[in-house]
């Protein structure tokens, strides 16, 4: 069965074509990171038009990418929620506008179960007796979320664990801010540190500002509870930050200033890597799971993978980068297991821009 899935709940438009849920035939994304970047962070309005101009050549690539015409597709499938509004009503009305025209199901699709299916893609490289069961552990953490959910089926989810302020990639674009980075925020972040891998270790012996910018991070370990906190890690980046004199921006760079940008990025990285794999690991012991899901463009941080494989005792499910952040290709593939429990909508879909996880355990 070929799904198309539709992808606008945020700033990329996005298209993929997926069979049986685990196939990948194509994944386009038109990402609008440029157009937002000035403005450091994503602008509703200007998000919402950008997609009606993307939409359609996106569409006509996933289509060719996939070497698939439209009648070829058994079935829409579309994010119709949590996003934003603007942004989701695009992409859904495309959706029902191709499932009306060709007679063919509608599956609406949480952007959250999403993220957890781009695993899905990566698992259908596993031969059946590698594939971890359920119960599995997921982590999804992005831009708008961070949530630990316990996954016991298809469609199956309980949520044990949220961030109780920032989420994680917000606060990676926060702290990329402070720092005088690009946006989004995370890759900004890990290329900065991952610079120290190559740097000469004793190229700044004896500066201070240096040693001081280079000690950890507090973690905000929030004893007893699978909740997040990222508030105050960022608080402490920004005071550190000025303590070193790199915010506010200084008016010229001094002898030192990248390899301080360096250290702070990368204790900043580690803090957030330290809690996101420490309670994750947690969490799959406590529930008993039999394996891990990462999902969300945080996970595409490759220290955080790193982590993720070298520590944990169970089987991990881990996205490649470009299916961690936001895409069509995760949306057709949740929606294939939609369709099986016969979840499908109709021309009544709307969108939901604070839509929960679906609760069925
Ligand atoms: N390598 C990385 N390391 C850390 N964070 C990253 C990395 N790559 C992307 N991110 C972060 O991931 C976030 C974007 O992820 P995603 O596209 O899944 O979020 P979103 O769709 O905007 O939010 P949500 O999925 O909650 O609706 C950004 O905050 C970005 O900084
Ligand atoms: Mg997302």
């Amino acid at each position: 069965m070929l799904i198309l899935g539709i992808e606008t709940s945020c700033d990329e438009t996005a298209v993929g074509i997926v069979e049986d849920g685990r196939i990948l035939h194509s994944n386009v994304i038109a990402s609008q990171a440029g157009l937002h970047a000035a403005h450091g962070g994503v602008v509703p309005e200007l998000a919402s038009r950008q997609h009606i101009r993307d939409m359609e050549p996106t569409l006509r690539r996933a289509l060719s990418d996939a070497g698939a015409t439209l009648d070829r597709v058994d079935a829409i499938a579309v994010t119709h929620g949590p996003g934003l509004a603007g942004a989701l009503i695009s992409g859904v009305n495309t959706a029902k506008s191709l499932s009306l025209a060709l007679n063919l199901p509608l599956v609406g699709v949480n952007h959250l179960e999403g993220h957890i299916y781009a695993a899905w893609l990566e698992a259908a490289a596993l031969a059946p007796s590698e594939e971890p069961g359920f119960p599995l552990a997921c982590l999804v953490a992005s831009g708008g979320h961070t949530d630990l959910v316990l996954m016991e089926g298809h469609g199956d989810y309980r949520l044990v664990g949220r961030t109780r302020d920032d989420a994680a990639g917000e606060a990676f674009d926060k702290a990329a801010r402070v720092l005088g980075l690009g946006f989004p925020g995370g890759p900004e972040i890990q290329k900065a540190a991952q610079a120290l891998d190559d740097a000469d270790p004793h190229a700044h012996d004896g500066d201070e500002t240096v040693t001081q910018a280079a000690a950890p991070l507090p973690r905000a370990w929030m004893r007893n509870t699978l909740d997040f906190s990222f508030s105050g890690v960022k608080t402490a980046l920004l005071h550190r930050a000025q303590d070193v004199g790199l915010y506010p921006p200084p008016e010229s760079e001094t002898a030192n200033t990248e390899r301080l940008v360096s250290h702070l990025a990368r204790e900043f990285q580690e803090s957030l890597v330290d809690v996101l794999a420490a309670k994750l690991l947690a969490m799959a012991e406590q529930y008993g799971a039999r394996g891990l899901v990462l999902g969300g463009g945080v996970t595409a941080n490759a220290r955080l993978r790193h982590r993720i494989l070298s520590d944990s005792p169970l089987p991990a499910l881990i996205p490649r980068p470009v299916l961690c952040t936001d895409n069509g290709a995760m949306i057709a593939a949740a929606a294939y297991y939609q369709y099986q429990r016969g979840e499908m909508a109709d021309m009544s879909l709307d969108v939901d821009p604070s839509l929960p996880f679906s609760h069925r355990g």
